[in-house]
Order: C-alpha cells, then sequence, then structure tokens
C-alpha cells in the first residue's frame, strides 16, 4: 500500500498496564478514500488500535498518523478539535440516552461550529434523513431498535462530515437484512462524502460488499496480511486462507467440522431396533 495513506500506523506498541502489550511493532497503511477492513480474531486488538488511531490510548512506542497528524502527541484540549475530522462508531454506539436523537447528533456540531441554529437544524435533519430516520429525531436512543440505533450512531459519527469513519463491528447483533442495509449505507456515505472507512468486522458477506482493502491481524497483534480485498482472498498465509475458505480462523489442523463428527455419529433407524 502506501499511496497517500488517511491513516499510517508506524511501528506502533500498545497494551493496558502492567501486562505485555497487545499490539507490537505494528506498521501498516490505510489507503484515502477506500473502505478498508479489519478483521481478526476476537482479542487480538482491533479496538485497542482504533483507540490509538483517534488518541485515546497513547502507544507505548511508535505514532500513528492521520492525515499526517500524530493524535497522541497533542494536548487533551487539542484533542476534541483534530477529531472533529475523524466519525467514530464505538464497538458499543454508545449514544447520549437521556436525550433526543436529533440532539444527539446536535450536540457535537454545537461544540465545534459557530453555525446558526437553523443551519444546525437543518444538517441534523438531513443527517437523519441520510440513514433513514427522518421519522424517529425527537425519540430517545433507547427507543430505537438495535439496528435504527446503529444508524442513529452512525448520523452522529457523520455530523461534522468527517474526512474519516471508523466503525467498530457496527452490524455485530443485527439481522442479516439489518446489516446488508447498514452496509450499503455505509457505501452510500464513502461515494457521496468521497470518505475514507475503516471497518471491523467478521462478516465475509460485509467484507465482499463494502471492503477496498483488507487489514488482517492474528493473535498477539501480529500483521498476516494487508492489501487490497483480491490479494487477501488469494493470501496463502493459514489463517487468512481459513478465514476466506469460512474454516474457523485458527483451528488446529485436523480439526473436524461439527457436521463431520455428528456424520460419523448417524445411528441408522434399523441400529436401534
Ligand atoms: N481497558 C482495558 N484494560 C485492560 N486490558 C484491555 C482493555 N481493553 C482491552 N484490553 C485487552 O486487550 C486485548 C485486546 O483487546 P481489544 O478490545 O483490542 O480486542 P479486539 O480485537 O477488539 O476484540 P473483539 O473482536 O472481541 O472486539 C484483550 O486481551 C483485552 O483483554
Ligand atoms: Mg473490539
Amino acid at each position: 500500500m502506501g499511496i497517500d495513506p488517511i491513516i499510517q500506523v508506524v511501528d506502533l506498541s500498545a497494551g493496558y498496564g502492567e501486562g505485555p502489550p497487545v499490539l507490537t511493532d505494528l506498521s501498516v497503511d490505510f489507503r484515502r478514500g477506500r473502505v478498508t477492513a479489519v478483521v481478526g480474531t476476537s482479542g487480538c486488538g482491533k479496538s485497542t488500535l482504533f483507540k490509538c488511531i483517534v488518541g485515546l490510548l497513547r502507544p507505548l512506542s511508535g505514532r500513528v498518523l492521520v492525515a499526517g497528524r500524530d493524535l497522541s502527541s497533542l494536548e487533551e484540549d487539542e484533542l476534541p478539535k483534530a477529531l472533529a475530522r475523524v466519525g467514530l462508531l464505538f464497538q458499543q454506539g454508545a449514544m447520549l440516552n437521556s436525550t433526543t436523537v436529533a440532539e444527539n447528533i446536535l450536540l457535537p456540531m454545537k461544540e465545534h461550529t459557530d453555525l446558526p441554529a437553523e443551519v444546525m437544524d437543518e444538517m441534523v435533519r438531513l443527517k437523519l434523513q441520510s440513514v433513514g430516520l427522518a421519522h424517529a429525531a425527537q425519540k430517545l436512543p433507547s427507543e430505537l431498535s438495535g439496528g435504527m440505533r446503529k444508524r442513529a450512531a452512525l448520523a452522529r459519527a457523520m455530523a461534522l462530515d468527517p474526512e474519516l469513519l471508523l466503525c467498530d463491528e457496527p452490524s455485530a447483533g443485527l439481522d442479516p437484512r439489518t446489516a446488508a442495509d447498514l452496509d450499503d449505507l455505509i457505501l452510500s456515505l464513502k461515494d457521496t462524502f468521497k470518505m475514507s472507512v475503516v471497518v471491523v468486522t467478521h462478516e465475509l458477506a460485509s467484507i465482499d460488499t463494502i471492503a477496498d482493502d483488507v487489514v488482517f491481524l492474528g493473535r498477539g497483534g501480529v500483521l498476516h496480511y494487508a492489501g487490497p480485498l483480491a490479494g487477501a482472498r488469494a493470501c496463502l498465509v493459514p489463517e487468512v486462507a481459513d478465514f476466506f475458505a469460512r474454516r474457523a480462523v485458527g483451528a488446529p489442523e485436523g480439526t473436524r467440522s461439527l457436521l463431520e463428527v455428528l456424520k460419523g455419529k448417524v445411528i441408522r433407524p434399523e441400529a436401534r431396533a
């Protein structure tokens, strides 16, 4: 990769407290104007990487540049302004539950812009319309379905027209149809606003639909693959090949599928008699 990256991760080591680092000497670029799927087994450090990208977690060593800027080197009071260019959809889809959906989207605008109130109201209306929630503006987040809440959180992440959108498992817990709708939505936002998008996902169908590039992390945050989707599909690294062949990531050699095991145990009716 390396062509005009929106994110450059350079020799990044990151972790928590006294334990061993979660990520060790990770170097990878994310290309501008593309959708990159970040794939990897649970606990390998995908969300930790996101926290480093947005400067919420300071690296133990190395650095992360977003559009050429090292967010972790900024003072705490400078960070919000820099982050206004980055939309973040958390794994837990955090929204303020005490106030309406519209107000949730309005808040970042109030915080970061001096636009007249009626312009902001109009922008909120357009954001909600773009995620199909125009009718839900006055509802509380707790009154929405899971899929609607994800879309509302996406509208909020988009509030300030970010150049970079980070989504941590946006479709987790959604039914396949709603998840597919969310994929379409992410694609149309990318095309409409020429955004760079990074999505953590385990869903092959979703990766096929939205990803231009794939970054594949293994246990301990080891980088197994970074590059275009077609290359990931052809990648011979066992973990990557297994994933795209829809087998369990990291299943030991010779592990039989449940179906194979059951096949060996089928009791024929005559055997019961
Ligand atoms: N705030 C924290 N304090 C201490 N350890 C943490 C913290 N957050 C994450 N970890 C640890 O860091 C490792 C990586 O966690 P992380 O959330 O980055 O994984 P992930 O790849 O996003 O997993 P998942 O796919 O389950 O979301 C795990 O071992 C986890 O226990
Ligand atoms: Mg995670």
